[in-house]
């Protein structure tokens, strides 16, 4: 395992990074008011200023979309790019080495340090090596024959890194597995296995190797195919640490690579038909590995393109995989992104399609795919014999629960209305059918003010009112929701005399109140700007009041009934009676 980044480290590279220089470098800001504005790279609208920035807080808000974040979220969103990668990426930037803690196991041991950079670079040599091998070892007029036969050129396979596993179980360990150490780290990438009997072997036997690349260019994986009628056909790589199948998607780094502005992108089922279309000059494919399209997938697409079309087998495995898909795309439709499916003849894939039929071909299919609102119906509808009497209470029951997975947007109101008329009932009784998503913009406006909710809200967006205020032990003490949470964001405030909103945030990233913190932290309350620190004094204030109360209302109690108070209990009450104000005296 790669060791942790620690937490002042991130905390650091958020406080070096200026928002407003790390955005305006990506989407030229205007200056306005206090801030600064832009049109938002996140959804596409209209509107010149919806997306905002605040220096000083260090965070955007977008308040149409709701996109909201720090700098790290920025790059994340922005480039497409997992946490630890966004980190590297800030990190690069200002030319430093991401520092990572040493691993230590439960025996309290320390095992010698492993970057995960290292197992990168040792993939990476067994690419090369594979690479080699193609036109190297004794088989390899077998695998270039077998390459020529599936009609691909030097070039492809050049370029897709394609490689060849020798025969014999044992290659990469006696290349590579020269110390304890990179047998190791071997077992971990996945590339070996332990021998029950002691030693290893490879993973890979006499197969024809597809380097799976991640979105910065690391081999993480392979995928191996055969080359005759054997089983499995294809074999991938296991779940490491560098590789997860859920995640990566076959080809989006050469798409990448292609693209500075990516229009489309297509799913296709298979390595060889990405790597077919790539020849033919659709360098826009990619494939998901031997799963369904999963609901990671989708993210990622959207993150890169705003127009997805998914092709798949026009059999019925085909069909049931695209519906996979729909549903697990549905989230995240929103105005502006396009999902679409095509389907090809039975028994063809696009890898034989194209080389039977062309380039130009197979775009005028691309052309026709059916948009995700069509294909829905049209799934839906062959499940219900409009004919009988209750065949519109089945098509509202199988479509409401879809509809109802949308976000608000144009998209969805035009699903609404295509229901209601094949209903034939008024939007309006729809409407009762289907519970209002909010999206979380308006969402935010509607909060219930509660006082918690303000003192957190106010906290988040002027961390410093919290600078140097004392340490409050009563709030360890006290059950009220949402307190303890109150109670972290103070605790890193009074000591930080500068923390920003952004900063502040990024403790919570991964945790369960992460998503609610950002809503806070845009919500608009009707605090006045000269009044935030008074009005949040006074509700930690009534917080400790409360506190004192019960207190002195549980020692009442005890001394009523039929207990007696120790005397230490006794003095106690008298403290607290006197530290009571005037004001909050009940009795
Ligand atoms: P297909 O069986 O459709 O193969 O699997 P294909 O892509 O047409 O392969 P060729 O043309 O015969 O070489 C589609 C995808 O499903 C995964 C692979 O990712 C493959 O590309 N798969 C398939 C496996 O992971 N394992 C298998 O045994 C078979
Ligand atoms: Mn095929």
């Amino acid at each position: 395992m790669a060791g942790r980044i620690p937490r002042h480290f991130i905390d650091d590279l958020i406080a070096r990074t200026d928002i407003v220089d790390l955005i305006d470098s990506r989407v030229k800001l205007k200056k306005k008011g206090g801030g600064y504005r832009a049109r938002c790279p996140f959804h596409n609208g209209n509107n010149d200023s919806s997306f905002s920035v605040n220096e000083k807080q260090q965070f955007y808000h977008c308040f149409n979309c709701g996109a909201s974040g720090n700098v790290l979220t920025f790059v994340m969103e922005y480039e497409g790019l997992e946490f630890v990668d966004a980190i590297e990426t800030l990190a690069n930037q200002l030319g430093i080495e991401v520092l990572r803690e040493e691993v230590t196991h439960t025996g309290g041991q320390v095992t010698p340090y492993v970057d995960r950079k290292d197992m990168y670079l040792l993939m990476g040599d067994i690419t090369k090596y594979y690479q080699q091998q193609l036109s190297q070892h004794k088989n390899s007029e077998k695998v270039i024959n077998y390459l020529k036969g599936r009609g691909l050129s030097g070039e492809t396979v050049k370029h897709f890194k394609i490689g060849y596993a020798p025969e014999g179980w044992d290659s990469v360990c006696k290349r590579f597995s020269n110390t304890p150490e990179i047998e190791k780290q071997l077992l971990e990438v996945g590339m070996i296995k332990r021998r029950e009997s002691g030693g290893c072997y490879d993973f890979f036997n006499d197969r024809l190797m597809f380097p799976i690349i991640d979105r910065r260019g690391r081999v993480v994986g392979f995928g191996g195919r055969v080359f005759d009628n054997q089983e499995p056909k294809y074999l991938n790589s296991p779940e490491t640490p560098l590789f997860h199948k859920g995640k990566e998607l076959y080809g989006l780094y050469q798409v990448k690579q292609a693209h500075k502005n990516i229009n489309q992108i297509l799913v296709v089922e298979g390595y060889m038909d990405v790597v077919a279309l790539g020849q033919y000059g659709i360098d826009y494919a990619v494939a998901s590995l031997g799963t369904a399209t999963t609901p990671d997938h989708i993210h990622t697409l959207f993150r890169h393109t705003s127009e997805i079309v998914c092709c798949f087998d026009g059999d019925k495995a085909g069909r049931s995989a695209a519906w996979r898909a729909l549903e697990n795309a549905l989230p995240y439709i929103q105005d502006g992104r396009t999902l679409s499916f095509m389907f090809l003849a039975e028994g063809e894939d696009p890898d034989s399609f194209i080389q039977k039929e062309g380039k130009e071909n197979f775009e005028s299919l691309i052309g026709q795919a059916l948009p995700l609102s069509d294909f829905l119906f049209q799934q839906l509808l062959a499940q219900v014999d409009m004919s009988s009497s209750d065949s519109k209470s089945k098509l509202a029951q199988l479509a409401i629960p879809l509809i109802n997975q949308l976000n608000e947007s144009t998209f969805r109101q035009m699903m609404e209305e295509r229901l209601t008329k094949l209903l034939g009932i008024e939007l309006e009784g729809l409407k009762k059918l289907l519970p209002k998503k909010e999206d979380s913009n308006k969402k935010n406006k509607k909060s219930k003010t509660t006082p918690m909710r303000l003192a957190i809200s106010l906290l988040l967006q002027h961390p410093n009112i919290a600078y140097g205020l004392p340490d409050f032990p009563e709030f360890q003490e006290m059950q009220l929701p949402g307190l303890t949470l109150l109670n972290s964001l103070l605790e890193l405030c009074r000591v930080s005399p500068n923390i920003t909103t952004g900063q502040l945030l990024e403790h919570w990233r991964e945790k369960p109140q992460g998503k609610q913190l950002n809503q806070l932290a845009v919500w608009q309350n009707d605090v006045e700007e000269d009044k935030y620190e008074d009005v949040f004094l006074d509700i930690l204030e009534n917080f400790l009041n409360l506190h004192l109360n019960n207190k002195i209302e549980f020692l009442k109690q005890k001394d009523r009934s039929s207990e007696t108070l120790t005397s230490k209990e006794k003095r106690q009450l008298t403290m607290l009676l006197m530290e009571q104000k005037p004001e909050q005296k009940q009795n």
